[in-house]
């Protein structure tokens, strides 16, 4: 790196070539060590560590200084490159062959004992390190993860600047945006009692740019949604948005499989086989029980719902009769893992958490024969039946929940992926990439959506259709699968998007569908509907989630640990204090009245 006027080298570059050489170094103390009166300092910078040495030789003055030194102080350092003492070497870092004998130490600042300690293993409480997130950043998990961030974003801008996009900024302060969650909202002092919306997505500029022309649009976009938020989701985060003209489905899923394949290789140095593969969204809830499998691992949900209405077990021929379903999964070689208390901790998981009434199992004894508590309620010719379908071998566990197709899948997916982790089925350092497409138009309404309609968008209201389900809007809706593709990176969606809707009377349709008049549809997106009627090219995107992507590339758990300021779980800055009370001067401008006193 370029020397600055303060400092020669970066405490992570000098090597055994650089032995001899007078360098000056500038950087915070990570650990102070003192050996008999040699002193030996960690200085650290963002670059890595470089080992001090203070002694005899470095005169009385640089010793008395250096005796004061605590962690976190700035210190700057010149002296002589030299090769360690024998037998000192650290082959673990990177300048572990050599250290810096002191000529002239200077203070630059000191520190405060830091509440989070960037140098200490164990984590202190993440509120604490959200609050002196300054501190925390020191960190080198923190900075690797960052500096990975800027790495992978900028890959994604060269890519798309190769293949022709244009980066164009859209507002922020603009009107609401149609990605079904709940706005911000920015009160206009100009206009008393109108207000802003953040955006929760560029997609109607994004589409407005197609209308207008620009063919390939990017943006790197900030988007705002307020919503309740968990490990993968924030309010405020970044998407990687895109919209291309002219183009179908296959067109966008191309540009992003191109896109996966370079950071793969850029990235983890991984090579990825193209193209991606696909599976439907029916496909993915009958195998998995989700619109965002896990693929690094096999054990898929087999059907049992036939053999199941043959037998007079309650459980089972209820579910079948009642036109739901029989699903189950063969845990292989788990039958030994997985004690009664372990089986009845796996029951509770999935009665609480997805609402299941229960988890019916067997044990694969030796001789092939189904062992459990409820295989006596069942005929001997349907265990057997039930033991082939699910290719079983002795030691297997098999796991049963017999409910409306959508329970099933909750639960048998929430116990997939907790065999996956439980069972260690898969490598956690390996990535896999596919797509899921086809994804229904719409989803039953819930009475808390703000759509009034029978229906709720899966996507957005601008997601056009396939084509031979056009007629399917007017006779079973919920029967229409869209233009629409979800990118899934290790049972994560990272990014999704459809081909819009270009025809005026479809979209009508669609809007009826989600409970929009004519006339709401005119008041929330009347721009977008006026210029969709000059000349608008058949057009789709897609936006992938940069933080996710961060997230799933640093094999992260946490979104909050690739973001450099993120907020907690309350959506609140720990470090800033926002969101924070303000002057009732402000309120006054806006021609707002608080009924409420901030606490
Ligand atoms: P969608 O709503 O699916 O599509 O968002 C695209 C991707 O953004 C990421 N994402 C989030 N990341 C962190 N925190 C959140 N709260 C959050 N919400 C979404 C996900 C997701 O896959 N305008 C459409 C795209 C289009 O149709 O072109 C859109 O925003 O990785
Ligand atoms: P019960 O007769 O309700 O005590 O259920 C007998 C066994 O079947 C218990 O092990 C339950 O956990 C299981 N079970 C009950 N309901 C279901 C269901 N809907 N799906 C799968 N297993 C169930």
């Amino acid at each position: 790196m370029q020397p600055t006027h303060l400092r020669t080298h970066t405490c992570g570059q000098l090597r055994a070539a650089n032995i001899g050489e007078t360098v000056t170094l500038c950087g915070w103390v990570d650990t102070l060590r003192d050996h008999s009166g040699v002193l030996f300092v960690d200085l650290r910078d963002r670059y890595g560590k470089t080992q001090i040495v203070c002694g005899p030789e470095s005169g009385a003055d640089n010793v008395e200084l250096c005796r004061t030194l605590r962690s976190e102080y700035v210190v700057r350092v010149t002296g002589r490159v030299a090769h360690r003492p024998e037998g000192t070497v650290n082959p673990k870092l990177d300048t572990g062959e050599i250290e810096i004998r002191t000529a002239k130490l200077e203070l630059l600042n000191k520190s405060l004992t830091p509440p989070v300690s960037p140098s200490q293993r164990e984590l202190p409480g993440e509120d604490l390190r959200l609050k002196h997130r300054y501190l925390d950043l020191r960190r080198a998990e923190m900075q690797t993860a960052l500096v990975l961030r800027h790495r992978i974003v900028k890959a994604m801008r060269d890519y798309f600047d190769e293949q022709n996009f244009v980066e164009i900024e859209t507002p922020v302060l603009g009107r609401s945006t149609p990605e079904g969650a709940r706005d911000y909202l920015v009160p206009s002092r100009v206009h008393p009692g109108k207000f802003y919306a953040l955006p929760q997505s560029p997609q109607l500029y994004k589409q407005i740019l197609m209308i207008a022309g620009y063919d390939r649009y990017v943006q790197v976009a900030r988007c705002f949604r307020d919503e309740d938020l968990r490990a993968d989701r924030q309010p405020e985060f970044t998407q990687l948005d895109l919209e291309m003209a002219f183009v179908d489905a296959e067109d966008v899923i191309a540009v992003i499989d191109g896109l996966a394949a370079r950071l793969a290789k850029q990235i983890l140095g991984l090579d990825v086989k193209l193209p991606l593969p696909r599976m439907t969204y029916d496909e993915a809830m009958e195998r998995f029980g989700h619109d965002a499998p896990d693929l690094r691992f096999g054990l898929e949900i087999v059907d049992a719902t036939d053999l199941a209405a043959k037998t007079a077990f309650r459980v089972f021929r209820g579910a079948a009769d009642a036109g739901g379903r029989v699903r189950g999964l063969n845990a292989k070689a788990a039958a030994a893992k997985y004690s009664r208390k372990d089986i009845d901790e796996l029951t509770n998981y999935v009665v609480q958490n997805f609402g299941a009434k229960g988890l019916a199992w067997f044990r694969v004894e030796p001789d092939g024969s189904l062992w459990s508590p409820i295989a006596k309620n069942i005929e001997p010719e349907v265990l057997a039946a039930i033991a082939e379908r699910m290719q079983s071998e002795p030691g297997d566990l098999l796991l049963f929940v017999a409910d409306k197709f959508e329970v099933t899948c909750k639960a048998l997916y929430g116990l997939r992926k907790r065999f996956g982790e439980e069972l260690k089925l898969y490598d956690p350092k390996s990535m896999h990439f596919s797509w899921v497409v086809e994804f229904p138009m719409f989803a039953p309404n819930e009475e808390t959506g703000e759509q009034t309609g029978s229906w709720a968008a899966m996507h957005h209201p601008f997601t056009a259709p396939r084509d031979r389900d056009v007629a399917l809007l007017a006779t079973d809706p919920g029967k229409c699968r869209a233009k629409a593709y979800d990118l899934v990176i290790n049972g994560s969606e990272a990014g999704g998007g459809t081909i819009r809707i270009h025809d005026n009377a479809v979209q009508q349709q669609v809007f009826g569908l989600l409970g929009l008049s004519p006339e709401d549809a005119r008041d929330r997106f009347g721009f977008l509907l006026d210029a969709l009627q000059y000349g608008a090219p058949p057009h789709g995107g897609i936006a992938l989630g940069i933080d996710r992507f961060v997230m799933l590339f640093a094999g992260l758990d946490n979104i909050r640990d690739c973001m450099a300021f993120p907020k907690t779980q309350k959506a609140t800055d720990l470090m800033t204090e926002a969101p924070g009370a303000v002057e009732p001067r402000q309120l006054r401008e806006l021609s707002i009245k608080s009924e409420v006193k901030p606490t």
